[in-house]
């Protein structure tokens, strides 16, 4: 997909501030410093659009960029961040309990990023069991993955797969912001998301048959 426009709209700090206006979100999740904000710039082609950094806890909002006027992409403040005060930490759970409580929720495509090297973490288990137990499927990128030789990908990517109980084919998207690895195969899995949402009935009838 070509990006034209893509721009930042609005930090929301609380559910009343997020956006329901029926355009499809993209949400980015994961650990925090594992690389949602550098994942999200480079998909977009845009270096400094969502601030990445490496103190972790960087983006403590839900921030939504809006991309060429009709697709949302949601950058959220990652999971797991220790040195957080609890206070925080407490706020930081009631806005993610609220966000992925809202009704349109499972209308939303969710990227669950999982650090290629560092492998899936208790808290990216619980993470995704939280999802699931939510009605969504996230789409698992493992990233950083240009700090891992090519001879040792194959068992990352099985062991994150085993960790997480991904049933065979379902897809780990291997993804390195430095080198661009993965960002033609993300864009394929929006731009199919994409399809379903405007095109809910054929997906539907595909289901149906048992193609999908
Ligand atoms: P929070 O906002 O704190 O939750 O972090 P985040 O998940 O948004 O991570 P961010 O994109 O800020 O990146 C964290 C650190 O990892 C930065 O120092 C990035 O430069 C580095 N980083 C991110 N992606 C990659 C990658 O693909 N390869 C390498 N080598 N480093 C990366
Ligand atoms: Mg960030």
């Amino acid at each position: 997909m070509k990006v034209a426009t893509a721009e930042f709209l609005l930090s929301a700090h609380h559910c009343k501030q997020f956006l329901r206006d029926g355009i499809p979100e993209v949400a980015f999740a994961g650990r925090s410093n594992v690389g949602k904000s550098s994942l999200m710039n480079r998909l977009l082609n845009r270096k400094g659009l969502a601030r990445t950094g490496s103190t972790p806890g960087r983006t403590q909002a839900v921030n939504y960029f809006l991309i060429n006027g009709n697709l949302y992409f949601v950058d959220l403040p990652g999971y797991g961040f220790a040195k957080a005060p609890r206070t925080e930490r407490r706020r930081w759970a009631e806005l993610m309990n609220d966000y992925f409580g809202r009704p349109e929720a499972p209308q939303t495509l969710l990227l669950q990023l999982v650090d290629g090297k560092v492998g899936a973490t208790r808290l990216d288990v619980e993470a995704l069991a939280y999802f699931q137990s939510l009605g969504l499927e996230p789409l698992i990128v493992a990233t950083k993955i240009d700090k891992l030789p090519r001879t040792r990908r194959p068992r990352s990517l099985t062991s994150i797969r085993e960790r997480l109980g991904c049933a065979g084919g379902e897809m780990i998207v291997p993804f390195s912001a430095v080198t661009g690895e993965g960002v033609q195969q993300l864009w394929g899995g929006i731009s199919d998301f994409l399809e379903r949402r405007r095109r809910p009935a054929a997906s539907k009838s595909l289901n149906q048959v048992g193609m999908k």
